[in-house]
This record gives structure tokens, C-alpha cells and sequence, in this order.
């Protein structure tokens, strides 16, 4: 159930004070990715929460990558790598957005979706929903149905949520 879901993950997600800039709690996935249970269970237990008919999953590089891939191959979806600046070649579409710390740009090819997909944005954390809102204006600016987003983590004071109001959202876990 959720709450051994929540237990998992909270031994599985490690917290870094002032990392990577002063103020910043870091949330770190990497020991719920280096172990094959949790990572197995945590997995399948998100694919339950998501919304019915979604072909493809849109991650965003790098951590969206991580996560994304395994449970877009859960729910039987393709995954459509969102990429930060600099790594695909010709004239992709692309965005500059604010992080929580810094600044970034994101990046996918002018033919990432057949007309009328059905997409689902995914990452592993929301914190200032500025990626997202990114990776959300990106990919409308495609013939898409967008169902929605979901991550692995929300840090719900950062109130991501509301920036990114009018998309349905699912989060595993919810860090208020
Ligand atoms: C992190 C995280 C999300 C984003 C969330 O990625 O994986 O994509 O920040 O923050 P926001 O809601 O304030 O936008 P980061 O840019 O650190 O890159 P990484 O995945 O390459 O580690
Ligand atoms: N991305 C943005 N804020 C973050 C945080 N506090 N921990 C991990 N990743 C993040």
C-alpha cells in the first residue's frame, strides 16, 4: 500500500543540505536506483497511479530519463527523451526555463510525436514546477494530447503545483 511505498522511499532518498547552492535541501535517488527491489516495486506501484491510454511518457533529461524509461516500459508507452541544450543535432524545438537553482534549456527533435499522441509528462521530482512548465509548453507547441504529469517526488512547499494548475497531476510521494 501507499504507506509502505512512502517507508521505501523515504530509506531510499537520501537529503543534502545545502546542496548543490546554499538553502537547497537535495533530494538524491540515487540509492532507490541502486537497489533492484525497491527500485522493481516503487516502479510498478507508480504505474498504478497513472491515467489509462498513454502512449508515450516525456522525461526530461537526466533524472527523467532514469525513471521514465522503466515505467514507460511498465505501462507498455514509448518514451520521448526531452533533451538539455547542446545535444541534438539539425534545428530541434527548445525552451530556456529557471530552475530552483539556475537556469537551463531543453531540447526535442522537430518529429518527437505522431499527430494526436497521447502524452504524459514524467520526472522524479516537481520542486518550482519550472522544468515541467517547460517541458509542458514544449511539447504542446506539438499536435499532442497532453493527460497530464506525474513524479516520484513533490515538494509541495515549493507549490510546483500551482504553477503547472489546469494539468492533472500524480505524485508518489508528497514531501510537505
Ligand atoms: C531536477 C529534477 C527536475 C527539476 C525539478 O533536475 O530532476 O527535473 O530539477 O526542479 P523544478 O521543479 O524547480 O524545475 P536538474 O535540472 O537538477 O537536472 P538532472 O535531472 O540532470 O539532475
Ligand atoms: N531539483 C530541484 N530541486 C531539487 C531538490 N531539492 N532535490 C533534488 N532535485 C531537485
Amino acid at each position: 500500500g501507499a504507506a509502505e511505498i512512502d517507508a521505501l522511499l523515504s530509506s531510499h532518498i537520501s537529503e543534502h543540505p545545502d546542496f548543490p547552492i546554499p538553502g537547497v535541501l537535495f533530494r538524491d535517488i540515487t540509492p532507490l536506483l541502486r537497489d533492484p527491489v525497491a527500485l522493481r516495486t516503487v516502479i510498478r506501484h507508480w504505474a498504478t497511479l497513472l491515467p489509462e491510454g498513454v502512449e508515450y511518457l516525456v522525461g526530461t533529461e537526466a533524472r527523467g530519463f532514469v525513471l521514465g524509461a522503466p515505467l514507460a516500459y511498465e505501462i507498455g508507452a514509448g518514451f520521448i527523451p526531452v533533451r538539455k541544450a547542446g545535444k541534438l543535432p539539425g534545428a530541434p524545438a527548445g525552451l530556456t526555463y529557471d530552475l530552483e537553482y539556475g537556469s537551463a534549456r531543453i531540447e526535442i527533435p522537430q518529429d518527437s510525436f505522431p499527430a494526436g499522441a497521447r502524452v504524459l509528462l514524467v520526472d522524479d521530482l516537481l520542486a518550482t514546477g519550472g522544468t515541467a512548465a517547460a517541458t509542458l509548453e514544449l511539447t504542446r507547441r506539438f499536435d499532442v494530447e497532453v493527460l497530464g504529469a506525474t513524479f516520484l517526488i513533490e515538494l509541495a512547499a515549493l507549490r510546483g503545483r500551482d504553477r503547472l494548475a489546469g494539468t492533472a497531476l500524480s505524485t508518489v510521494w508528497r514531501i510537505e
